[in-house]
């Protein structure tokens, strides 16, 4: 009885410890806490409130090839950075307009079968919906199909994350 009660709290908190990493970007994933209105910048652009669009997460050390490419922000099954663009991701605030751009549009203005919407809610649903107007603008930044891969941002481990809660 008293070895139960003494050992309960501390298997809690080996199971905590060994919680799978996925989880992690949950916080990040939360929208900010005041769910503030849009910035008066936003608002008389008609943009998207900046603080809903996630930050890219990318590899702080790019380490080019040399052949255009450099390392991404996510590693591949031996544990190698899946090399992306050197561009990419692209510049913030060249994104931000762009994203705002598609959903005033209603969809990917150089993709146009590509419909998407930025709803402002916090629900995983309606961050998840917001992560995937992200991605298909990240996809199609230069073009129909040409954009830069979801690789050089840490987004594919958020979007499975807010699918896990739906
Ligand atoms: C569409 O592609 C052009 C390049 O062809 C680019 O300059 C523009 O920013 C893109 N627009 C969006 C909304 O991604």
């Amino acid at each position: 009885m008293h070895a139960f009660a003494f050992l309960a709290p501390f298997l809690l908190a080996l199971s905590a410890l060994s919680a799978p990493t996925p989880c992690e970007p949950a916080t990040s994933v939360a929208a900010p806490a005041s769910s503030a209105p849009p910035t008066s910048a936003a608002a008389t652009t008609g943009g998207v409130d900046p603080s809903l669009v996630l930050q890219f997460g990318n590899n702080p050390n790019p380490n080019p090839d040399g052949t255009g490419n450099c390392d991404g922000a996510v590693k591949d099954a031996s544990g190698n950075f899946i090399k992306v663009p050197c561009a990419c991701p692209p510049d913030r605030q060249l994104f931000i307009n762009d994203l705002s751009t598609n959903v005033a549009a209603g969809h990917c203005v150089n993709n146009t079968g590509v419909d998407l919407s930025f709803p402002s809610g916090n629900t995983a649903q309606e961050q998840f919906t917001r992560l995937q107007a992200m991605i298909d603008t990240m996809q199609n930044l230069n073009g129909e199909g040409k954009g830069c891969p979801i690789a050089a941002t840490n987004w594919g481990a958020i979007q499975q994350q807010l699918t896990s809660e739906f």
